[in-house]
């Protein structure tokens, strides 16, 4: 197994590229499934959760090729199983991406229920009651979800009780291939959910309400979709946790390939702890900060709010804050779970149900720690680059689910950081 070993104390310097989005990419191969040609994609990360979904993609029958590194052409055409097994589901709770677009295409689908990323109970209750709602009949069974609309799916007004991402594209992937209007209130308004509604416009889906809670969706009854060529939007939780880097070194950085609007709130977090930004050409600079860093409060909401999939790497920067930062976790129950490893290297931190409170500023110095999830792991990273002498972060596979070639950017930059195994 890898693990990553990091010396502390480097001042950081120089520019990367950030990647295209997971989050983005992963519904735009599920999406694949719904495009009567083979749909080609620009700018995916080269992660695991990536060769994962296209693996789940391969056994439903897709042909996958590439020309490049970031490349896939996924032709669905021949797509004859509708079975997501447990075996890749259980590694990626993603993989639940499927169910609308199999059920809206097939009319029948089985998919295991979902694994992934321990961060809370996670359910999936809402995607089914939508699916429901469509006019499928859906039965747990065994660990599967086994979806039936004999007649194909018809559109329906879904209010979601919660706000949720992927459940929203699932129903917007449903809706595509619907009978007639689907009208989705409170839906998911985050980048990545947006450019999946775009992409299908732009495939000729009559769809309103783009990057709004509240979208309407004309289905086609059944006909496949003109998917065009895609380049996924850049990943703002990558640049987000960068921005980390330069900030808790207390550097200059600059990242390309960025979006200035989807990385505001972490921006907008950044300035009131100290530090200044500019912006040119799609590319972001941090500046050092002159004075003592400025402890900060953060609540996680949904976009185009803080994210709570950048609330651990805030935790370890507050770490080098002066005075007492507190950060709510709102989506997930369980996701301090970095606490006890930041604990080791020396922060002073407090949880009180959902608040945790970190007392800063704390000298952290060098242990062996373990990533629990994919954003702790990158929490611990970045802790470990300001630790005193060398700190070995283990079980970095939940970090190579998400992160492309994190040691190398990281290095890139002037870190000492090496990938080595136990
Ligand atoms: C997505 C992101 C993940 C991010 C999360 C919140 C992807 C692939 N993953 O995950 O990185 O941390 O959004 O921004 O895009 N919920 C239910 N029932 C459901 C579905 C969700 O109760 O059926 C709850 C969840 O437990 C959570 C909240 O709704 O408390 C939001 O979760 P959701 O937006 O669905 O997260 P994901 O789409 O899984």
């Amino acid at each position: 197994m890898d693990y990553l070993e990091i010396e502390g104390g480097c001042k950081l310097n120089g520019s990367i590229r950030i990647s295209g989005a997971k989050n983005s990419a992963l519904p735009l191969l599920a999406l694949s499934l719904l495009s009567r040609q083979p749909m080609e994609l620009h700018n995916l990360p080269e992660v695991a959760d990536i060769n994962t979904f296209v693996r789940l993609l391969a056994m439903l029958g897709a042909n996958i090729t590439t020309d490049c590194i970031g490349h896939r052409i996924i032709d669905s055409t021949h797509v004859n199983n509708t079975k997501a097994v447990y075996d890749i589901v259980r590694k990626m709770r993603a993989s639940i991406l499927v169910l609308g677009p199999l059920l809206s295409r097939f009319g029948h689908c089985e998919v295991s229920l979902p694994g992934g990323c321990a961060i809370g109970a996670r359910p999936v209750d809402l995607h089914i009651k939508a699916m429901q709602k469509l006019g499928a009949t859906i039965e747990v069974q065994g660990g599967y979800i086994l979806a039936h609309a004999k007649n194909g799916l018809s559109g329906a007004d879904i209010v979601f009780d919660k706000i949720t991402v992927t459940g929203t594209s699932n129903v917007i992937m449903a809706a595509a291939l619907a009978k007639g209007k689907t009208r989705i209130i409170n839906a998911a308004k985050e980048p990545e959910v947006v450019q999946l509604t775009q992409v299908l416009k732009d495939g000729g889906l009559s769809i309103q309400g783009i990057g709004t809670s509240e979208i309407i969706i004309e289905g086609t009854g059944g006909e496949l979709l003109d998917l065009q060529s895609t380049r996924v939007i850049p990943d703002r939780i990558e640049a987000g946790t960068y921005l980390c880097a330069g900030a808790i070194t207390n550097s200059q950085i600059t990242l390309h390939d960025i979006c200035e609007e989807h990385i505001e709130s972490m921006v907008l977090k950044l300035h009131e702890i100290g530090f200044e930004t500019t912006f040119n050409n799609n590319a972001v600079t941090l500046l050092p900060c002159k004075n003592p860093l400025q402890a900060f409060r953060i609540t996680t909401t949904e976009y185009p709010g803080f994210p709570t999939d950048m609330q651990a790497q805030f935790m370890a920067l507050s770490t080098q804050c002066n005075g007492s930062s507190f950060i709510k976790e709102t989506l997930f129950e369980n996701r301090f779970m970095h606490v006890n490893e930041l604990q080791r290297l020396g922060a002073s931190i407090a949880i009180d149900g959902n608040v945790a409170q970190i007392n800063g500023k704390t000298e952290l110095i060098a242990a062996d720690v373990m990533a629990t999830d994919l954003r702790a792991s990158s929490a611990l990273i970045l802790a470990a680059l300001v630790a005193k002498g060398i700190t070995k972060v283990h079980r970095i596979y939940h970090l190579d689910r998400g992160y492309e070639q994190l040691e190398v950017k990281l290095s890139a930059l002037g870190a000492k950081i090496r990938r080595l195994q136990e």
